[in-house]
């Protein structure tokens, strides 16, 4: 076989057979196809999608691509959580650790920065000492000792995935649907949960921006993990605008933990309810959701929410004094405030617009090798429905480089909008599936 084929096959809108796919994964993890290659096929596979047995072939190669978890020496049903990104999208910050703190034991890797959506794994790094690679026996060992641990693609874990995603997030193939399925579910099926809570943004600053595409990207993913046996389910929430305040690395770790404490913003408690109430019926803690949703308010209100993420940094190598003082956390040296020129209500705060100021500002990617930034983002004094008037602060930029706020400042040009009439409602939540 050869890699120029399967790419013109592609390329041409045919359906790839499993031998084709296994081959590019195998090709692909092991370095005998190279980046450009691998490129010119996710930029095929963006234009012409794939079948759904396309899709299933690719998962499961990228799942096998490397080890796979055997979750069964550690009690109870594990539930694993996963999103599929978003801008200030910090939910997994502040549910693994609320979960793990009622009883269900959470095993998770998560991802780095996706193009403007952050990625979980460079926001732990906020916590100086955090280590996201484990090894296999340290993360289950974890799990048993504390009930929670978040890493990244450590070691041989779909390590198809870690590069695949690492290609995709510089060469503007991330918005397609078999490529974002694949890359998740392969991930959790990996990881060997039981259960998996799938959180599908949609909107402006969502790789998927209407519902109907979100319900495909959904559909599909309940799909692959219904057919491994997984017990899957997706909720399909808004990313229109930003979630909660605050969006940059170490910003969103701040945030996330005054969530878990209930001192969090509404739209970003009500979510992580949501998404951690449905995770304990799936691990079968509570009947249902209304009552996990009790206990996972009374947990936050004891504190024993923010115990548990304080007990996950020390034991991945961090200092827990991180979590109680957050004035530890890395800090930009520029604030910039951003005011309202009009009296009226935030009609509009455009997502992918902030997503990508605070690529520019160096909380993401623009290259493979670039470092990030953990200290620079934005964050929001008024949410959309909000009443201003002329002078008010919107937004608050931290900064390093006066270039870099500069031209983050470009990019946040028409990104809110203020209109004289307050805008219709918009649900946080729109559809379960599965
Ligand atoms: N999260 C992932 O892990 N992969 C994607 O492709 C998108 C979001």
């Amino acid at each position: 076989m050869r890699m120029v084929d399967i790419i013109a096959k592609k390329r041409d809108g045919g359906e790839l057979t499993t031998e084709e796919i296994q081959f590019l994964v195998t090709g692909y993890t092991d370095g005998t196809i190279p980046d450009y290659q691998m490129s010119a096929w996710a930029m095929a596979v963006f234009f012409r999608g794939m079948t759904p047995r396309e899709t299933g072939d690719l998962t499961m190669a990228m799942a096998g691509s490397g080890e796979q978890l055997d979750l069964s020496s550690l009690s109870g049903i594990k539930v694993d959580k996963h999103s599929t990104g978003g801008v200030g999208d910090k939910t997994t910050l502040v549910v693994a650790p609320l979960v793990a703190a009622a009883g269900i034991p959470v095993a998770k890797m998560s991802g780095r920065g996706l193009g403007y959506s952050g990625g979980t794994i460079d926001k732990l790094e906020s916590f100086a000492g955090f280590a996201v690679e484990r090894s296999r026996e340290q993360f289950l060992q974890q799990v048993r000792d504390i009930g929670v641990s978040v890493i990244g693609q450590s070691g041989n874990l779909t390590p198809a995935d870690k590069k695949l995603y690492a290609l995709r997030d510089v060469t503007a193939t991330v918005e397609a649907v078999p490529l974002i399925a694949s890359s998740i579910m392969s991930k959790k099926i990996a990881a060997g949960a039981d259960a998996i809570l799938l959180d599908v943004k949609v909107g402006k600053g969502a790789f998927m921006k209407s519902i109907e595409e979100a319900e495909v990207l959904a559909k599909a993913m309940v799909d692959i993990g219904t057919q491994v046996g997984r017990k899957t389910v997706a909720v399909i929430s808004d990313m229109n605008q930003p979630l909660g305040f605050a969006v940059g690395n170490a910003l969103e770790v701040k945030e996330a933990i005054d969530t878990l404490a209930g001192k969090g913003p509404r739209d970003l408690t009500e979510l992580a309810l949501a998404i951690g109430s449905r995770m304990l019926v799936l691990g079968g803690l509570v009947e249902d959701e209304q009552s996990g949703r009790a206990k996972l308010e009374e947990i936050m209100a004891s504190g024993k929410a923010v115990e548990k993420l304080a007990q996950m940094v020390e034991a991945q190598g961090g200092d827990k004094s991180d979590v109680y003082e957050t004035s530890r956390l890395p800090k930009a040296v520029i604030i910039h405030e951003l005011v309202a020129s009009e009296d009226g209500y935030v009609a509009q705060i455009d997502a992918e617009a902030v997503g990508h100021a605070s690529v520019v500002l160096g909380a993401g990617r623009l290259t493979k090798e670039m470092a990030i930034d953990l200290a620079v983002g934005m964050v929001l004094h008024k949410k959309r429905g909000d009443q201003v008037k002329a002078g008010d602060i919107l937004m608050t930029i931290h900064a390093n480089k006066e270039e870099l706020l500069a031209s983050a400042l470009q990019e946040l040009e028409g990104a809110i909008v203020i209109s004289t009439k307050p805008p219709v409602d918009q649900p946080l939540i729109y559809k379960i599936i599965g």
